[in-house]
């Protein structure tokens, strides 16, 4: 593929995944997104809950009983001139790691604000994540169908509790009953609200002026007053600022109802207008720009049984720099093994294609036979480490005993490959035989040992441990290291990946250990 060609692919592309608080609208967004980009016809039929496409494989017949969704998908769709991206992440908080992980992928995130609620629990802690690598946000603050709090409040809570400047680029006319459409600051334009077109591509109507006689007729005795207001959003507001949305320092914000369908559409055309495409990434030894010709990607999730009928692993990739083509020879830098990918797989929309070409930006999905892990970084050739693919300190911590104690083999190899694609943490305490798995939600306690079950054929139980988090430790003086080790004996546990670490029973003997020893370093997270 020529340079020029390839420029002009990776230009192209906006690979962005959605962060809000259960309930703010993702799944209703993402669906009107779909529908934008043709990849539905109509909405209502690819619903996250209920009837549910999301619910492919059968070890989720667990997600499907409780209504959520545990599976991570890509979806690609062109819109106007882009091809967009979307990664979708799990909606329960338990899988907030996989959330986490996803947001690594990304080159920005659009935030879902609930314009009754405003800013909430989790959109806190998965900015947060953003933070870490300045992702660029874009804001849709939805259900303005409803009667909500004042849009002004709610800009002044976002940039206080989320430290971050907000642009309104459109201003709701109303809200409840009376919502009449949205005003875009920039062209002076209103569009107006029609109910009744949630299922489809609504009609695109627009009145041009504030002042019009039009926009009179439709904002009525309310017209002056939504003047006076604009004139106040004006002065008060943060222009948009280009440079400073990209250095994640400032957020565009929109308004609609994502279940009304409105709102949504000019959002998009923004987000494609103004999100980035393809961004250098850094490895552990250079930073590689996404034009150049040679590919490489890194594995940000694992997946397995998306599909009852495939019963195999899929990692997914996202790719860095250069294209993807059928049957091409890579290099597993990790193993420094060489590998030929013949069956690589894009997910449209939940359903799965043989990727034929994919670029920067892309992700694409490889079948994964036990050899692949989290944080891996593939190649044609030279030897690349991609960095910011952290593992996250657990919070919650289970002794895992295994019911028939002949199983240890299988349990063991189970809870290894679970570990590697990031289901669920292990821990080996130096002092005894235990395992400890460890996890951010309840709920992948329960996925683990229904796999486990179900794909290892061991039977476990899991009993209370009393740890309070997990640190990894290190520490630059090795006599010190030693030290410390012997002292700390008790409390110092293998991870999965052979890392030391350090698992305090209570958060003050965490607090005293790091102030005895302010040599060692207590990490809450680890990289690859
Ligand atoms: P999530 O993925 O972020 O958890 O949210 P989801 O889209 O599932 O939306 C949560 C609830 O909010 C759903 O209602 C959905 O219909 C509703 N909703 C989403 N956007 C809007 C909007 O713009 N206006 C209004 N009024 N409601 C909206 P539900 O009753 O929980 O589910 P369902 O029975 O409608 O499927």
């Amino acid at each position: 593929m020529s340079n020029s060609l390839l420029a002009q692919e990776v230009a192209s592309r906006r690979t962005f995944a959605i962060i809000s608080h259960p309930d703010a609208g993702k799944t209703t967004i993402t669906e009107k997104l779909l529908l934008f980009g043709r990849l539905i016809q109509k909405a209502g039929s690819v619903k996250g809950k209920g009837n549910d496409k999301h619910a492919t494989s059968d070890w989720m017949a667990m997600e499907q009983q409780r209504g959520i969704s545990v599976t991570s998908s890509v979806m690609q769709f062109p819109y106007r001139d882009a091809i967009v991206n979307l990664l979708d992440t799990p909606g329960h908080e338990d899988f907030s790691e996989d959330t986490y992980r996803v947001l690594t992928a990304v080159d920005s995130a659009l935030m879902v604000v609930d314009a009754a609620k405003g800013v909430e629990e989790r959109t806190i802690k998965l900015m947060d994540v953003c933070r870490l690598r300045d992702t660029p946000i874009f804001t849709f603050v939805n259900k303005l169908d409803r009667d909500t709090r004042d849009p002004i409040e709610l800009l002044d809570e976002i940039e206080t509790v989320l430290n971050i400047e907000c642009a309104p680029v459109y201003w709701p006319l109303g809200n409840g009953k009376g919502f009449k459409g949205v005003y875009n600051l920039y062209t002076d334009t209103l569009h107006v609200y029609q109910q009744g077109q949630g299922n489809r591509i609504p009609d695109d109507v627009k009145i041009q002026g504030l002042r019009s006689d039009e926009a009179r007729a439709l904002l009525g005795a309310y017209a002056d007053d939504f003047a006076d207001e604009i004139e106040l959003v004006r002065g008060a507001s943060h222009e948009f600022d280009l440079d400073a949305y990209l250095a994640g320092r400032m957020t565009p914000v929109f308004f609609g109802t994502a279940l009304g369908n409105f709102g949504v559409r000019e959002m998009l055309d923004d987000f494609v207008r103004w999100a980035p495409a393809p961004r250098p990434r850094a490895t552990e030894n250079r930073l590689v720009e996404p034009v150049e010709a040679q590919f490489s990607a890194f594995v940000f999730k694992i997946q397995a049984n998306m599909d009852p009928n495939h019963r195999d692993r899929i990692a997914f990739l996202r790719i860095c720099s250069g294209s993807y083509s059928k049957g091409m020879k890579l290099q597993h830098c990790r193993l420094g093994k060489d590998v030929r990918i013949s069956d690589a797989v894009t997910f449209m929309a939940g359903e799965r294609e043989q990727a034929l070409h994919a670029v920067s930006g892309d992700i694409i999905g490889f079948h994964n036979h036990g050899t692949i892990q989290i944080g891996d970084t593939f190649t044609e050739g030279e030897t690349l480490q991609f960095t910011g693919i952290p593992h996250f300190a657990p919070e919650l911590f289970r002794r895992i005993r295994l019911k028939d104690p002949l199983k240890t083999k299988q349990l063991q190899k189970g809870l290894k490959q679970l570990s590697e694609e990031g289901s669920v943490q292990v821990f080996m305490p130096q002092r005894n035989n235990d395992l400890i798995v460890g996890a951010v939600g309840v709920l992948q306690f329960e996925v683990v040992a229904y796999r486990l079950k179900d794909e290892y054929k061991v039977d476990c139980i899991y009993e209370p441990v009393n740890i309070y988090s997990a640190r990894w430790v290190s520490c630059d003086d090795p006599k010190k290291f030693e030290e410390f080790k012997k002292k700390a004996y008790e409390n110092l546990a293998e991870d999965g990946g052979g890392y030391l670490t350090y698992l305090p029973p209570t958060r003050v003997n965490l607090s005293l250990m790091e102030e005895r020893w302010p040599d060692v370093k207590f990490r809450a997270t680890r990289e690859h």
